[in-house]
C-alpha cells in the first residue's frame, strides 16, 4: 500500500522562508511518493487572540500558496481543517488520553505563553499539540514532514497512538518525522541564533514569500554577520552559516558548488546574491499566486474536504468503536 504523509501549516500572518525550506518544500518532493494530506490548520490558529476577519483571507491565501510552491491538487489532498470535524472530535477523546503534565512540558507552549500576559493563555494553547496529534492519527499517517520546532509535538503524537492502542487495541498508525538534514532550521536574519519565526516583533527577521524584489534586498542586506571574512559552512559561524544554508536549498547548489562560488568573495556578494537567487524564485511563484481563481480554489477545497472526510470519518468510527461511544448512534 502506497505509504501517506500528512502535514499542514497555521494560516496566521503570511508563510516565510523558513516555513517554505523546512517544510512546504519537501512536500512538493515527497508527494509523488506518498499519497499526501496537506491542511490548512485553521484551528490551531484560533489558539492566540486573532482577527476572524483576517483569518478567513489567510486561509485561503494559505491554500493559494500551498499550489503556487507546486502542492499538485491532482494528486494531493488539500483542505482546511474546520472543514472536517473529525479534527476537533478525535481531539476531545485523546484530551482523555494525554496527561497534563504532558502538555505543560512542550517548549512551544511554555514559549507561546510567556508571550501572552498570563491571564490571556487559554486552554486552546496547551491543548495545540493534541489538536496536532488528532490531525495526523486521523489519516493513519506514516510520516510527517516538518521542520525542526515540531519535533516534541511529533514526539507526543507518538505516545498519544501507542498509549491509545495499548489500551483500546491497536487503532492507530504510528507516524514518524521527516526532519530535513538541511533547512529544518531556518535562522532569524536579525539574530542568527533564534529560528525565523512568524511572530518574531522585527519583520526584518524573515523574508516573507509574498515579499517583493526591493524588500528582499533590503532584509537581505540588513541581516547579520559573524566577524571573520571567509564565506564557507561553519556552525560556529551561525549567521553566515545560515545565510549559505539558504543560498544551496534555494539554487540547489551543492555545498561544494557553494563554497566554490564564494570564493574569495566578501559578504556584499554574498547577500546580492542571495537576493538575487530568492527573487528568481519568488517571482513566478507569485505570479502564480495570483493567477488561482476564487473558483479553482473552492473546487480543490471541496474536493480535498470530501477525500480527507471520508477517511477521516472511517478512522474516528473505529475510535468510537474502541471507546464505547457507539451506543445507538449510526452514522
Ligand atoms: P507552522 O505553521 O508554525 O509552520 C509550518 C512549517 O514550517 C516549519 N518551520 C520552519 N522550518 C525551518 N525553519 C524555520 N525557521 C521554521 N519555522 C517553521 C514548521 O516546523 C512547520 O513544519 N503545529 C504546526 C502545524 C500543524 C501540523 C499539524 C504540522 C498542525 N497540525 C500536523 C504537521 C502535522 C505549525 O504550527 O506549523
Amino acid at each position: 500500500m502506497t505509504k501517506r504523509i500528512f502535514s499542514g501549516a497555521q494560516p496566521t500572518g503570511n508563510v516565510h522562508l523558513g516555513n517554505y525550506l523546512g517544510a512546504l518544500k519537501n512536500w512538493v518532493a515527497l508527494q509523488h511518493e506518498y499519497e499526501s494530506f496537506f491542511c490548512i490548520v485553521n484551528l490551531h490558529a484560533i489558539t492566540v487572540t486573532h482577527d476572524p476577519k483576517l483569518l478567513t483571507e489567510s486561509t485561503r491565501n494559505l491554500t493559494r500558496i500551498y499550489l503556487a510552491v507546486g502542492i499538485d491538487p491532482q494528486v494531493s489532498t488539500v483542505f482546511i481543517q474546520s472543514d472536517v470535524p473529525e479534527h476537533a472530535e478525535l481531539t476531545w477523546v485523546l484530551n482523555c488520553v494525554v496527561r497534563i503534565s504532558e502538555l505543560e512540558r512542550m517548549t512551544q507552549y511554555k514559549d507561546k505563553a510567556k508571550k501572552q500576559q498570563q491571564e490571556n493563555v487559554t486552554a486552546g494553547l496547551l491543548d495545540y499539540p493534541v489538536l496536532m496529534a488528532a490531525d495526523i492519527l486521523l489519516y493513519q499517517t506514516d510520516l510527517v514532514p516538518v521542520g525542526h520546532d515540531q519535533k516534541q509535538h511529533l514526539e507526543l503524537t507518538r505516545d498519544l497512538a501507542i498509549r491509545f492502542n495499548r489500551d483500546y487495541g491497536e487503532t492507530f498508525r504510528v507516524p514518524d518525522a521527516y526532519i530535513p538534514k538541511v533547512g529544518a532550521k531556518i535562522m532569524s536574519l536579525s539574530n542568527p541564533l533564534k529560528k525565523m519565526s512568524k511572530s518574531d516583533d522585527d519583520a526584518n527577521s524573515r523574508i516573507m514569500l509574498m515579499d517583493d524584489s526591493d524588500t528582499v534586498v533590503r532584509k537581505f542586506k540588513r541581516a547579520v554577520t559573524d566577524s571573520g571574512t571567509e564565506i564557507r559552512f561553519d556552525e560556529s559561524r551561525p549567521a553566515i552559516n545560515n545565510l549559505l544554508e539558504v543560498y544551496h536549498l534555494i539554487t540547489g547548489k551543492s555545498a561544494a558548488e557553494v563554497e566554490d562560488h564564494f570564493a574569495g568573495k566578501g559578504y556584499a556578494q554574498l547577500k546580492g546574491d542571495l537576493a538575487e537567487a530568492t527573487i528568481e524564485f519568488l517571482k513566478p511563484f507569485q505570479q502564480r499566486v495570483r493567477e488561482i481563481s476564487d473558483d479553482e480554489l473552492d473546487q480543490i477545497l471541496e474536493r480535498g474536504r470530501e477525500k480527507a472526510s471520508r477517511i477521516a470519518r472511517a478512522t474516528l468510527q473505529q475510535v468510537f468503536e474502541r471507546t464505547g461511544l457507539t451506543g445507538s448512534l449510526k452514522r
